[in-house]
């Protein structure tokens, strides 16, 4: 008997949906991506410890963290991201958390990584940004308690620098630390101690990070540069520590970046939109509210499936569009925003396609008609110790284990979707993908309570 089965009651499709729900399962999910040694709270019936050995290779304790996707590498750069967008998340609808229960229990999920994090800064100027090697971990089909291969550590250094993965684990850590301001002052200004340097790193040693983690090339190389990072980074260094050099720094730095310029979506490489709206929140100034009316207007124009979502990219659709939902909520939050109830029903639409509106969930272990063969190792094998390997990958059958709340990739452009765990473009998870997700379901929620009052 695990506690998760109390709160997670299975039900068909229905209206209003169930956002304490989500909010629960989506935490369960990042749960399930745990690396390291689990607590005796775990809830996760199907995982154990494991990448006991990470860091081994260079004498440095890199355990923890949480696993990419249905792989498991620990990818530092999209791990940072969703963090900071978790954070941020929190920060701005801490009510919904503390009304749907789940408040403790999401500190808890951002201290997981938050405490991976700073093992991972080693020193002033070195930082942990990969454990294992992307091409020998995904020719593996199998349980990460189970991994017997090599997993090497990768940094960065004042001689092979990284700006996007300082930067945005900056932002992760500056944004975790107002999170725990309160509830953790002491844990609250270490983490920003260690913000604070990475966020110098960062800005100090310029180079785009992929060049000195080569192995992450054709994974999650930063395709629009660092410019974005040391904006965002910027910013979130001002929230945490409220000094106005960061703030006079983000504000250069934008717009000798272009930073104002639409961004054609928000993820965990283009950061762009998130600091229009952080912006618009600090200053008040109508230049940044302008910035963010236009991602608003290029939102409502952007092509959208038959069924109404807007559909940005193939890879991860869900995502993308989970992204933009979060970031209009945090837009419509800005005091004094035009069209603010827009935002919030555009958020809706978005949100409400991958919990079922479109005739089915996406989300794993929820509503309507869920996935079952999600591309996720773990989730897919039988319960230890029966082998699991390749057969189980190309098997038919549904996961063997239910991944509670992990929203899949997504519908092709005409909301086309095949259950198939063979498909990584439609049918993997990733915590980036649950992470603008889970907070625009808080941002719904938030919303929702505030019309209550
Ligand atoms: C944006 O401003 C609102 C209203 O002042 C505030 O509640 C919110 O926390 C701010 N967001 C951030 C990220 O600072």
């Amino acid at each position: 008997t695990f506690p998760y089965k109390i709160i997670i009651l299975q039900h068909p499709e229905r209206r209003p949906y169930d956002y304490n729900e989500v909010i629960a399962m989506s935490i369960l999910f990042y749960e399930a991506q745990r690396s390291g040694k689990l607590p005796s709270n775990n809830r996760i019936p199907w995982r154990g410890d494991s990448g006991l050995r990470d860091g081994c290779d260079v004498g440095v304790d890199l355990t923890g963290g949480w696993y990419d996707a249905g792989d498991h590498v620990k990818f530092g750069f999209p791990l940072a991201w969703s963090v900071t967008t978790l954070a941020w998340g929190v920060i701005e609808f801490k009510d919904a958390y503390v009304d749907a229960n789940e408040y403790r229990r999401v500190l808890d999920s951002l201290k997981w990584v938050a405490d991976y994090f700073v093992k991972a800064h080693t020193s002033r100027y070195e930082l942990y940004g990969q454990v294992g090697s992307g091409r020998a971990d995904h020719l593996y089909w199998g349980r990460s308690e189970d991994l017997r291969m090599n997993r090497p550590s990768y940094k960065i250094d004042a001689s092979n620098p990284g700006t996007e993965l300082a930067a945005e684990t900056a932002a992760a850590l500056a944004a975790c630390s107002v999170v725990f301001k309160n509830a953790r002052p002491g844990y609250s200004r270490m983490l920003l101690r260690h913000a604070t340097e990475l966020y110098e790193f960062a800005d100090r040693y310029r180079r785009s990070y992929h060049l000195s983690i080569p192995d992450v090339t054709s994974y999650y190389r930063s395709y629009n540069g660092y410019n974005d990072e040391l904006v965002w980074g910027a910013l979130w260094l001002y929230k945490a520590t409220g000094m106005r050099s960061y703030l006079e720094d983000a504000k250069r730095k934008y717009d000798q970046y272009g930073q104002g310029n639409t961004p054609i979506m928000f993820s965990w490489d283009d950061k762009r939109a998130g600091s229009q709206v952080l912006l618009a929140n600090f200053t008040g100034e109508a230049k940044y509210k302008g910035h963010v009316a236009n991602y608003q207007r290029f939102l409502n124009g952007a092509l959208k499936t038959p069924r109404g979502l807007v559909w940005l990219d193939q890879w991860g659709s869900n995502r993308y569009a989970a992204n933009a939902a979060f970031i209009a909520l945090a837009a419509a939050k800005v005091p004094g925003i035009a069209n603010r109830n827009e935002m919030v029903r555009f958020a809706e639409a978005q949100i409400h396609y991958m919990l079922g509106g479109a005739g089915r969930s996406y989300v794993v272990g929820y509503g309507r008609n869920p996935p079952t063969q999600p591309h996720h190792r773990g989730s897919s094998c039988p319960a230890a110790p029966t082998e699991c390997s390749w057969g189980n990958f190309h098997s038919s059958a549904a996961n063997h284990f239910t991944l509670h709340g992990a929203l899949v990739a997504g519908p092709g452009r005409d909301d086309s979707y095949t259950d198939n765990r063979g498909d990584y473009i439609a049918n993997e998870v990733a915590v980036d993908y649950n992470a603008g997700f889970q907070s625009a379901v808080a941002g719904l929620k938030y919303f929702k309570i505030k019309q209550r009052r």
